[in-house]
């Protein structure tokens, strides 16, 4: 029996090529949702579009601080798992959702496995920092995106023979659903959108949103980016960033905000935009898949590939420098390669844990 354990939006989208291959390979698994999010846009679109089969556990944890978070997931974690008889349970990044999970599994004895193991960006005032390290120590089965993944898990002593380098499942993601997205969704049209003429932004980071002053700076080099080069910027605003704005009554009338999109949509809108403008870790992944310009407004990136490959910059999160990116990167032509493999992680990984379930 297979546990996937997740519970944010990232976590669904890059979770569904392994619980896909589950299906195809008819293996006993089960979902469990920790219910991290859990507003309509930011959990069950991504069910309903990427057609997943329900999570036969909801531990509907919601919002808190990080204790309070980790400590009812790993209550609830807990409690599955001394019902369901599971060989191996897999995790997903660097969320309080992985960290909680790998915790109380390998706690019980279970076998866990870390999907996106080894990033890094050194950098432990995030929230994110903490976790994906306490998750890969955790772990029996340690899946790297990429070889640099591995070489970071190697310098801190873990087992070479637990490392098995797959490629990013964002990667399967992407290409199992851009055709799809084409197919099913118009958002350019829905939003008055043409191909290439408009920048594309998300902004969530704990470091950034919690800031006033990042926040600000933030808002105010999209709008100058919008104002310099007369283009929309579509800016589908993340919850915990929606209330501070709101909270602080920043003026943000020269962004196109909208309301978070499901992941069609924003696939699409992705792949059509001049740039993009984040400071996610999924999106700068996905900017690279897709041959878009990206800068990062943020100090330090746990995805360095994007960088040497020349797909990325990191601009930080001030106005002037936010505005300088746009400038740079806007005109870059996408000669780069993809670095996060050919969009196979998900079935490397479920044939490692179906071999897991043997032993
Ligand atoms: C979490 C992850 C982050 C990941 C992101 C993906 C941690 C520490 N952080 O950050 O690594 O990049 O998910 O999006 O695990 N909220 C809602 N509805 C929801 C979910 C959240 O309104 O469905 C609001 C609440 O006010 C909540 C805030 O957003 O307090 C933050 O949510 P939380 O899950 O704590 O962190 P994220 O910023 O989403
Ligand atoms: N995403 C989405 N709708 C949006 C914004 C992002 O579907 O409105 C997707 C995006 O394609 C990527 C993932 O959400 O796959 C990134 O999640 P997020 O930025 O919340 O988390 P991070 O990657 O920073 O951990």
């Amino acid at each position: 029996m297979i546990g996937i354990i997740l519970g944010t939006r990232l976590e669904i989208i890059k979770m569904s090529p392994v619980i896909r291959e589950c299906e195809r390979r008819d293996l006993d698994y089960f979902i469990l949702h920790t219910g991290q999010h859990y507003t309509y846009e930011m959990d069950r679109v991504f069910f309903e579009e990427l057609e997943l089969p329900e999570p036969r556990y909801n531990l509907d944890v919601g919002s808190g601080t990080h204790a309070e978070q980790t400590a009812r997931i790993m209550t609830g974690v807990e409690r599955v798992l001394v019902e369901e008889a599971s060989d191996i349970v897999l995790v997903q990044g660097d969320t309080n959702t992985a960290v909680a999970g790998a915790l109380a599994a390998s706690k019980l004895h279970v076998r866990v496995g870390h999907v996106e193991a080894g990033l890094r960006s050194f950098n432990r005032w995030m929230p994110e920092e903490i976790n994906r390290i306490l998750a890969d120590h955790m772990s029996d089965y340690l899946f790297a995106p990429t070889e640099k993944a591995r070489e970071n898990l190697l310098r801190e002593g873990i087992d070479e023979w637990k490392i098995c380098v797959t490629g990013n499942t964002v990667v399967d993601a992407v290409y199992q659903n851009l055709d799809i997205s084409m197919k099913k969704v118009n958002i350019l049209k829905e939003l008055d959108l043409q191909p290439k003429s408009y920048f594309l932004a998300t902004a969530h980071r704990q470091e950034n949103i919690d800031s006033t002053a990042r926040l600000r700076e933030i808002v105010r080099g999209l709008d100058s980016i919008q104002k310099e080069f007369s283009l929309p910027v579509v800016f589908p605003v993340h919850p915990r960033t929606e209330k501070r704005i709101r909270e602080l009554g920043v003026e943000t009338n020269g962004i196109g905000m909208t309301k978070p999109l499901g992941f069609l949509e924003f696939l699409q809108l992705e792949s059509q935009a001049k740039m993009v403008l984040t400071d996610s870790g999924g999106v700068q992944e996905e900017a690279c898949i897709l041959g878009v310009p990206c800068a990062t407004m943020r100090y330090d990136t746990e995805r360095p590939e994007t960088l040497d490959v020349g797909s990325n910059i990191l601009v930080g999160a001030e106005a002037q420098r936010i505005l300088e990116g746009a400038r740079s990167a806007a005109s870059w032509t996408a000669r780069w390669r993809n670095p996060y493999g050919d969009g196979i992680a998900g079935k490397m990984i479920v044939m490692v844990c179906a071999a897991a379930r043997s032993n």
